[in-house]
């Protein structure tokens, strides 16, 4: 429908001739439009009286009975009320608010938003190099295909409806015995809480122990994706150093931000690749004891371990550690299932788990129920032998290409594990440069130093994914970043 023409009287406007082409719809639509939208423009004062319905027939070429038929569809959602002299609009909220709304200023958002700093650009999901991306050509698509296919036909329709809010009772019996059997991890099936991905498992652990205020610790560098969930619940974010042994904490940091949350990636730390060693694995647990502070365990890429004996998780190092374990379907299926899960200790499971399932609506239950059903038939093993030894093929080749044609002084970092390695890179590299300039080409590291809160001269480099790049590629592209590199010196 088209605006009030600028200038125009309310009446005037209102009188102006309605659309008899058949695609601007019945006459009582467009009438019943035009006037709602003079009312919320403010171009109907409230309390001010619509035209009456004989002198508008007349004006606008339309029956009677089509005016008031507007008209009390108008009365019928409360923008008009009739009384004993004719329709009267009725008092909304202020004309001005409501146009202010329109007027282009940015709206009102949460203060808490402004905290949450963006990352570089996003390139296409299957660029080159992109580190956390997965072999989506190899993925058994036609054994999920039927996977799905089964948990559709066996299941009734009451399957349609809303599920357990915590997740569907096979898949989290099956996590709860896969991650045993492949982690190390100590629970039952009760304490498994399904969510939308490792990202929403963390924000909802923000959302379990944290009050606004509440001090997080962070690996820095580190996952952005942790970050912006405590900001998001309005916590206070403590950057803490990396090193060659993972995450480095200190009996003063203890007593000077006492955490109420830690956030680690022990098995594989994000991005830089060390291996949280057993000393700190220890110590972190007993502090955490001490002060009261939960660990939330970010597993994400720790099943695909390519070197050394498998290091299990934290959670099942000692009974009863104060460590939420969170695990994502993200890495060893595809991004886009967007299945991933929480493991709570037990006396917290049982202290959230009303107010939980209040908050939770469950969901995707065919996906959740075809994700059961592959992990229990072995076929989600098998897959992830697969996709191992191909990890460990593509980064062995990424290695060489590098050795080869990367032309400038780095060393590498990680590929213990997972999918990607850290080429760290001399200060003199602006690596944020060589990552905007690569995405040009359709290649997309991501700059070290945009992980880290306060960026020291050695965070800084490219952290290179390997997953869903073809092997046959690492030479062109390693020769094209070494160019890239060079030509991003700093004099
Ligand atoms: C360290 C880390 N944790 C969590 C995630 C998020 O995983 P999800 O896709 O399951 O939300 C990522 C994604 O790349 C990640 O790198």
């Amino acid at each position: 429908m088209s605006p009030p023409p600028r200038n125009a009287t309310a009446t005037a406007w209102l009188e102006s001739p309605l659309a008899r082409e058949r695609e601007a719809g019945p006459m009582q639509r467009q009438l019943h439009e035009r006037l709602k939208r003079a009312i919320l423009d403010g171009g109907l004062a409230p309390g001010s009286r619509l035209p009456g319905s004989r002198a508008l027939a007349e004006a606008l070429s339309i029956s009677r009975n089509t005016v008031t038929a507007a008209f009390e569809h108008l009365a019928a959602e409360g923008y008009v009320q009739p009384d004993r002299q004719g329709t009267r609009v009725t008092e909304l909220a202020p004309a001005k608010v409501m146009r202010a709304a329109r007027s282009g200023a940015a709206p009102a958002t949460a203060r808490r938003l402004a905290r949450i700093q963006p990352g570089a650009p996003r390139a296409e999901m299957d660029a080159a190099l992109r580190p956390g991306m997965p072999a989506l050509s190899h993925f058994p698509a036609a054994a999920w295909r039927r996977a799905i296919d089964r948990a559709i036909r066996g299941a009734s329709p009451a399957t349609l409806g809303y599920g357990d809010p915590l997740g569907e009772p096979p898949l989290r019996a099956a996590i709860a015995r896969h991650l045993a059997i492949a982690r190390g991890v100590r629970c039952e099936p009760h304490q498994v809480v399904i969510a939308e991905g490792a990202q929403e498992a963390i924000a909802l652990c923000v959302r379990l122990l944290s009050n606004p205020g509440d001090t997080g610790w962070v690996e820095d560098p580190g996952y952005r994706g942790a970050k912006a969930a405590m900001h998001a619940g309005d916590m206070r974010i403590v950057p803490m150093r990396v090193d060659a042994e993972g995450l480095c904490t200190s009996e003063r940091d203890w007593h000077r931000h006492p955490p109420r949350l830690v956030y680690a990636t022990p098995s594989h730390q994000y991005p830089a690749g060390a291996v949280l060693s057993i000393a700190r694995r220890l110590a972190l647990i007993a502090q955490a004891r001490r002060h009261g502070a939960w660990i939330i365990e970010d597993d994400y890429d720790s099943e695909f371990r390519h070197t050394g004996e498998p290091i299990g998780a934290m959670q099942g190092l000692v009974d009863d550690a104060p460590v939420l374990y969170v695990g994502t379907f993200s890495k060893t299926m595809f991004p886009s299932l967007r299945l991933g899960f929480v493991v709570l200790p037990a006396p917290l499971m049982a202290a959230v788990q009303k107010p939980l399932k209040e908050m939770l609506r469950g969901g995707h239950r065919h996906e959740q129920l075809a994700m059961a059903d592959f992990i229990e038939s072995g076929q989600f093993s098998r897959h992830l032998g697969r996709m191992r030894r191909l990890y460990r093929e593509r980064q062995q080749a990424l290695r060489l290409a590098l050795a080869r044609h990367f032309k400038v002084p780095h060393e590498i970092d990680g590929g213990h594990c997972g999918l990607h390695l850290t080429v760290r890179l001399p200060p003199s590299f602006d690596d944020r440069r060589i990552a905007a300039d690569a995405l040009r080409h359709r290649l997309a590291p991501t700059a070290l130093s945009s992980f880290a809160m306060r960026p020291r001269p050695s965070d800084n480099g490219l952290v290179l994914g390997y997953g869903n790049t073809s092997a046959e590629l690492f030479e062109p592209l390693v020769k094209r970043l070494s160019q890239l590199a060079r030509a991003a010196e700093r004099s």
